[in-house]
């Protein structure tokens, strides 16, 4: 007999669900995976795990190391800025040559998750990088619906020379060598300071390991421990950003006169001379209502799974136990019935008739739904609308994207991105950034 899904495809029928009780804990369970089983040693990260009271200890702990950033603590945004700075001089050397702004996005990316984990940047090339790249993208393979389908069904695949199980045994080993990098860093931390000291305290303000240290020192989880579950927010968080970097790069190559806009509201808010800064970004609604409807647009973390740790009902459904529970963020951010044209990239669509950012409680801003929410929303939301803002904010300050030479840029059209892995990102292609007179 067939497995039986419940798929939500609105954002009311996921409000409705995850954010009343019982509902809302009774659908707060992962379903079981290959990944989750075989790869996430057996669920006992954020992501992968069901709720239990180490879950709910360890994703307070992770929220709050990820929340100080967003709140504007200064010396991370102080570390990106400078990531910033280095890779406008990278592009600004690149002198307007046609480029695939993969690598210099990446780049970016990797060197802000190492500033938030080590308090620097090992820079480009560096072993450090290479682990982490191979790692993000094998992670993204391997954790595709149609791969774990497979080794769910037969895991001892995982043991046989097929291409995929080689990727899983390299995944392996890229995973080793992250977890002792980071091994290795936490005893260092962990052997200069100590919980007696007062000290300690006012260190642990560095939005890095050392916090995250502290943390689980104090709540009594080994680094070993504590390493392992942390290289998935590597992966979530490279993906992630690396697909909506890309993609808004992409589209604003081909819209000439939104970038001219988004410019003009850069010039009045921050001018041409100061870099951008996290408070620049309530002052700048286009730049706001730009990423939100990318986010939308591309969608590209299209289904979450969630599963009823309990017999419950749903919509006046009866729901067995283990019921898989498939969130359907594509469906909810294309429907024609809560959006006009939801293939057209149409940013007005979140400003109001004065150009100002329509407020989160707006009926148009409570369809979004695409960091999720309820007790399994995405604990990186401020984290990444950030890192998003502050690299539009300075790449549009300095540069014009254009399209290269022959105008042979291709549209972004969401139902042609990349689907091979978990993320969708966007097909490899080629731009311009041409440095702006000041
Ligand atoms: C554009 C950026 C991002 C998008 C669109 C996004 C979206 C999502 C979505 C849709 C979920 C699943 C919600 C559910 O299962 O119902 C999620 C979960 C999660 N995200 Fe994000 N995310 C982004 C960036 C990040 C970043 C930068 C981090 C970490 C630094 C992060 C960490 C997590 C974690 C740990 C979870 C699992 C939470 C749980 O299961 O309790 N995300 N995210």
């Amino acid at each position: 007999m067939g497995q039986r899904f419940i798929v939500l495809n609105s954002a009311d029928a996921a409000r409705e669900i995850f954010l009343k009780e019982p509902n809302a804990t009774i659908t707060a369970a992962r379903p079981s995976t290959f990944f989750g089983t075989y790869l996430q040693d057996n669920y006992k990260d954020v992501f992968f795990a069901s709720p239990n009271p180490k879950w709910t200890k360890r994703r307070k702990l992770v929220y709050q190391l990820l929340r100080t950033y967003g709140e504007g603590l200064v010396n991370i945004e102080i570390q990106i800025k400078r990531n910033l700075i280095g890779l406008t001089k990278e592009i600004r050397t690149l002198n307007g040559q046609c480029i695939d702004p993969g690598t210099t996005v990446e780049e970016f990316i990797l060197n802000t998750i190492e500033n938030l984990v080590i308090g620097k940047s090992t820079g480009r090339d560096s072993d450090m990088h290479r682990i982490l790249k191979k790692f993000d993208h094998l992670s993204n393979d391997l954790a595709h619906v149609g791969m774990d389908l497979l080794y769910s069904s037969l895991p001892f695949l995982r043991f046989l020379p097929f291409r995929n199980s080689k990727k899983i045994k390299e995944w392996f080993k890229s995973k080793q060598q992250m977890i002792e990098t980071f091994e290795r860093q936490g005893q260092v931390c962990k052997n200069n300071f100590s919980l007696e000291n007062k000290d300690f305290l006012s260190s642990t303000r560095s939005p890095h390991v050392v916090r995250f240290i502290f943390m689980y020192c104090h709540f009594n989880i080994n680094i070993s421990q504590f390493s392992k579950s942390l290289q998935i927010y590597f992966v979530i968080a490279y993906l992630t950003t690396r697909g909506t970097l890309l993609s808004l790069i992409q589209i604003l190559a081909k819209r000439p006169e939104l970038q001219k806009s988004m410019q003009n509201e850069i010039e009045n808010v921050i001018g041409s001379i100061r870099q951008p800064a996290l408070e620049d970004k309530q002052h700048c609604p286009l730049v706001e209502a730009v990423t939100l409807e990318i986010l939308r647009y591309i969608s590209h973390g299209a289904i979450s799974a969630h599963c009823a740790s309990q017999a419950t009902e749903i919509f006046g459904v009866p729901v067995d136990r283990n019921t898989p529970i498939l969130v359907n963020f594509w469906a909810m951010h294309h429907s024609t019935t809560a959006w006009q044209e939801p293939f057209s990239f149409r940013p007005e669509r979140f400003l109001d008739k004065d150009g100002g950012l329509l407020p989160p409680t707006d009926p148009v801003r409570k369809r979004l739904l695409v960091f999720g929410i309820g007790k399994r929303s995405c604990v990186g939301e401020i984290f990444a609308k950030s890192r998003i803002f502050l690299f539009l904010a300075t790449v549009l300050q300095n540069f014009t994207i254009m399209e290269p030479d022959d105008g042979c840029l291709p549209d972004l059209l969401p139902r042609e991105m990349e689907s091979s892995g978990i993320i969708l990102q966007p097909k490899p292609y080629k731009v311009r950034f041409v440095l702006r007179e000041k």
